[in-house]
């Protein structure tokens, strides 16, 4: 079950004549000062103007004794009483008036998400918001049909009686454009439905509970979805794994009653030049194992699979829009339990790369199974090799709720922060120090998992560190950690919901799209 997102197509014709429910309008604030009754300091943008003409003056009044600022992602919703065909106006904050010709996308991926959101209730929106028309035009467009789709993501949820005063989200998007024929707008609409349809995939499933959602039904669940869209599948059970000698999965996968997994899926287009590996953490829950996590906040650890949740709908994406890069995903996936099989720390594991792992900290078991993913896709070959996981709690100290951490090959780290940047999923670069892999030397095995001394100075990149231990030595490679960018505990805001928010789908997918066109 996946939820619904809206339809989603172009128009030409006058905003101020649609037959729609809702038309969003953009509105700046000018120098930050507050706006008067007459609109003073309160700026329509651009895509407004036939409607600005229709309310004859009066509509940036109007706007400002309702509230309006102009801040981002501020929406003033207006009764247009037979103004405009529209019976609503909404009105969403773009900020300060832009000093080059639009807003940076990103404004208007969240100025669109705010508005089809706060639209909920409204059956068909449509947004008139402005557009460069330059070469910056498809990114500006590709970015309000992508926030519009985004905006309107709700997870259907498991309450058993409709939700009196809840309103249904907007369920049709339709975006002004100058020309609705044009070709590169009608494959940025077609785009933006792939994309976002992949994002609310990934969150649909970081979003379903734990209990619901464990190792063997996950990788089902992966399978039959990637199966669906004709990528080749591989599911590897708990008897395969060990045959394969994959100790990593084995190891977390011990302490509970549902079996690890590792999936394997593939796209290979009839010709290419690259092959683009992708692995993704899929700890359907971490519970820290014997190096229990407290109480507080544990529930949020079902989101420990979104890295997984992530390749896995970049895939799905990846089979229709059909990029020259070959892609395999690598997913492996385990719960990490507390029980009497569990892994203990103390324990030496054999990876499927050969190397002896010393256990120290059970609750480190991202980089356990991921060891072992990233090996496997280093045997099969890759050109480059992508790997994002929610990984530690050191990325949110350091780096936020919003700035997914990098590490890896240096060039690959600033590849990915251009494409993150360029999507709005921003990510920075962090160092690999020695000193940091000194520290993780074992007196019984080749590495400990963490700082042999469990100090945790330089947390994020320990992770770092022992993941290169399992990157084959010419393999350009960069690691995404997403510990606090996955997932959104605050209120909604621009096209984030409550929940999982499908970082980093987009910066995937940016990647590859940008190996296929650069090598
Ligand atoms: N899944 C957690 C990391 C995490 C923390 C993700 C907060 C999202 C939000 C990971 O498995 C973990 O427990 N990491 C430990 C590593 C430590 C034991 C070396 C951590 O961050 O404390
Ligand atoms: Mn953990
Ligand atoms: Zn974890």
């Amino acid at each position: 079950m996946t939820s619904p997102i809206p339809t989603l197509s172009l128009v030409d014709t006058d905003p101020a004549e649609l037959a729609v429910d809702a038309i969003v309008i953009g509105v700046h604030s000018v120098n930050g000062d507050v706006a008067d009754a007459e609109g003073g300091s309160l700026l329509l943008a651009s895509g407004a103007e036939s409607i600005v003409a229709a309310f004859d003056g009066r509509l940036t009044g109007t706007l400002a004794l309702l509230g309006a600022t102009g801040a981002p992602g501020e929406v003033t919703k207006l009764a247009t009483l037979g103004t405009i065909t529209a019976p609503v106006v909404a009105a969403v904050g773009l900020g300060p008036e832009p000093t080059g010709a639009a807003p940076p996308p990103e404004t208007l991926r969240r100025a669109s998400g705010a508005a089809v959101r706060a639209l909920a209730g409204a059956g068909t929106v449509a947004l008139s918001l402005p557009l460069p028309d330059d070469e910056d035009a498809p990114a500006a467009l590709r970015a309000v049909a992508e926030g519009a789709l985004l905006g309107a993501y709700r997870f259907t949820g498991y309450k058993t009686k409709p939700q009196p005063g809840r309103r249904a989200p907007v369920s049709a998007v339709v975006v002004h454009v100058p020309d609705a024929a044009e070709a590169a707008a009608g494959a940025e609409v077609t785009r933006a439905a792939v994309v976002t349809r992949a994002v609310a995939q990934t969150r649909d499933w970081v979003n379903t509970p734990p209990n619901e959602l464990r190792p063997p039904q996950f990788a089902d669940a992966v399978a039959a979805a990637g199966r669906a869209v004709g990528l080749e599948v591989e599911v590897l059970d708990e008897e395969a794994l060990r045959e394969g000698g994959y100790g990593g999965i084995l190891a977390v996968g011990l302490g509970s009653s549902a079996p690890p997994r590792l999936v394997r899926l593939s796209y290979t287009p009839p010709a290419f030049d690259k092959r683009v590996a992708l692995v993704g953490k899929g700890i359907t829950f971490d519970t820290g194992g014997f190096s229990i996590k407290p109480a507080q906040g544990m529930w949020e650890m079902k989101s420990d699979m979104a890295g997984a949740a992530a390749v896995t709908a970049a895939m799905l994406a990846v089979a229709a829009l059909r990029p020259s890069v070959a892609v395999t995903a690598y997913v492996p996936m385990a719960e990490n339990m507390a029980s009497a099989t569990a892994y203990r720390p103390g324990d030496v594991v054999t990876m499927r790369n050969g190397k002896r792992v010393e256990v120290l900290n059970t609750d480190a078991e991202g980089r356990m199974i991921l060891g072992d993913a990233i090996a496997r896709a280093c045997e099969d070959g890759c050109d480059y090799l992508f790997e994002t996981s929610t990984l530690t709690g050191g990325q949110v100290v350091a780096l936020g709720k919003r700035v997914a951490g990098v590490m890896g090959t240096l060039e690959l780290c600033d590849r990915v922060k251009a494409a993150g940047e360029q999507v709005g999923e921003p990510a920075w670069p962090m160092p690999l120090p020695e000193d940091v892999r000194k520290g993780m030397d074992s007196d019984v095995a080749d590495i400990s998992q963490v700082n042999a001394g469990m100090d945790r100075a330089g947390h994020m990149l320990q992770g770092g560190v022992f993941l290169r231990e399992f990157v084959a030595d010419d393999v350009p490679w960069a690691h995404i950690d997403i510990a606090g960018p996955s997932y959104h505990s605050g209120e909604p805001t621009g096209y984030w919901a409550k929940g999982g928010t499908g970082v980093p789908v987009r910066t995937l997918l940016a990647l590859i799209d940008d190996i296929a066109a650069a090598g």
